[in-house]
């Protein structure tokens, strides 16, 4: 049972903005950092070419999506000149020699691979920066998810804002680290871009759904369709809602955590961006699962399949407080993150 919220004055609707637009000032990347990244991806791949000629590395996740953070993980992904793919056998042979040869850079240290995961990767800090980072091979699906979010992040001025405000919610939470049972920063990503999909009116279209002609072109990767329109200088005249929506990111905010706690029925909707009509979770057989959130390219990925109940109950818990946080008006917030700041 949800407490009913006061009516939000013209003031309080400034004091949220404020706080969001704090949000992004405090932790998006300068560009003096982004450059800083694709010099230790430079350094990285002069030495791992050493062995492996013709290795190529690529930055992707939050570096490359546009919601990275000054101390978000660096997130690299190789693969072999002249070869299209990679089986597991390799893959996991590689990753092993990979780690030797890493272990043997002067400015790193932490070397360790990790074969089981779904992704096997090789993970590694950097030690001048501080920053960690991890090599996965072959994770082409990846390149393209981030080339997606990054499109949307490119749309409008105010996705970028939310969704670091989303992400600061969570780490504050502590409800965003999959690797100890909670959600990625990629799900409440995509959390956001459906938010702001289903708005009325709109702030982002579906660039999945937009296409010439009848039918959606096919770019397969993997098996999946990963086509997506990317042309966005032709948006304003391919989507008729581009800037119809006039919201502010404060408005959007809090209009985001009343849609999850108030209209969107976890039991049986699912988050899904590639798609602007319904999707239900019966219609995925994934009925047993509360939270469920499909990857726009790999649809057979449930991005909260790994979810206990118990931790489930603790996220919906947080989108009500802070439903009731920043739904109640208050003259202005205290500094928001004093402790935390080492944090990201
Ligand atoms: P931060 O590192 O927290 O700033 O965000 P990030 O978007 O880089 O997240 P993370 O390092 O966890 O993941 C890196 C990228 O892997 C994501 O941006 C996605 O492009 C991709 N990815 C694809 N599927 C998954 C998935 O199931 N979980 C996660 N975590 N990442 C996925
Ligand atoms: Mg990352």
């Amino acid at each position: 049972q949800l407490d009913p919220l006061p009516p939000i004055t013209p003031e309080f609707v400034d004091v949220l903005n404020k706080v969001c637009e704090q949000c992004y000032t405090d932790f998006a990347p300068d560009e003096l950092e982004v450059g800083v990244r694709e010099h230790i991806l430079q350094d990285l791949e002069t030495f791992v070419r050493r062995q492996f000629t013709g290795a190529q590395l690529q930055l992707f996740g939050s570096s490359k999506n546009g919601f990275g953070f000054r101390q978000s993980d660096l997130d690299i992904c190789m693969v072999l000149e002249g070869q299209e793919t990679i089986d597991d056998v390799d893959c996991i042979n590689i990753i092993e020699s990979l780690a030797r040869l890493l272990k043997k850079h002067p400015g790193l240290k932490n070397i360790l691979p990790i074969t089981t995961a779904k992704v096997p990767i090789v993970k590694f800090y950097h030690v001048r920066t501080g920053l960690e980072g991890d090599i996965s091979l072959y994770n082409t699906l990846a390149l393209h998810n981030t080339h997606l979010l990054a499109s949307y992040a490119a749309i409008d001025r105010r996705v970028k804002i939310l969704c670091y405000v989303m992400k600061v919610f969570a780490k504050m939470c502590d409800i965003g680290d999959a690797s100890r049972g909670s959600l990625s920063s990629y799900a409440y990503t995509l959390m956001v871009l459906f938010f702001l999909q289903q708005r009325n009116p709109p702030v982002i279209p579906v660039l999945q759904e937009i296409y010439d002609g009848k039918k959606k072109p096919e770019v397969l990767v993997d098996g999946w369709n990963v086509y997506f329109f990317d042309d966005l200088k032709a948006l304003p005249s391919r989507w008729p809602q581009y800037r119809k929506n006039t919201e502010t990111v404060g408005e959007l905010w809090l209009g985001l955590l009343r849609f999850y706690t108030e209209d969107f029925d976890f039991r049986e909707h699912v988050v899904c961006i590639r798609q602007h009509g319904r999707l239900t979770t019966f219609n995925k057989q994934w009925t047993s699962k509360y939270i469920v959130i499909e990857d726009p390219f790999d649809l057979n990925h449930n991005l909260g399949a790994g979810l206990s109940r118990k931790m489930t109950n603790f996220i919906m818990k947080a989108f009500i407080n802070g439903r009731t946080v920043f739904g109640t008006p208050i003259k202005a917030f205290p500094p928001m993150y004093p402790s935390q700041m080492e944090y990201f």
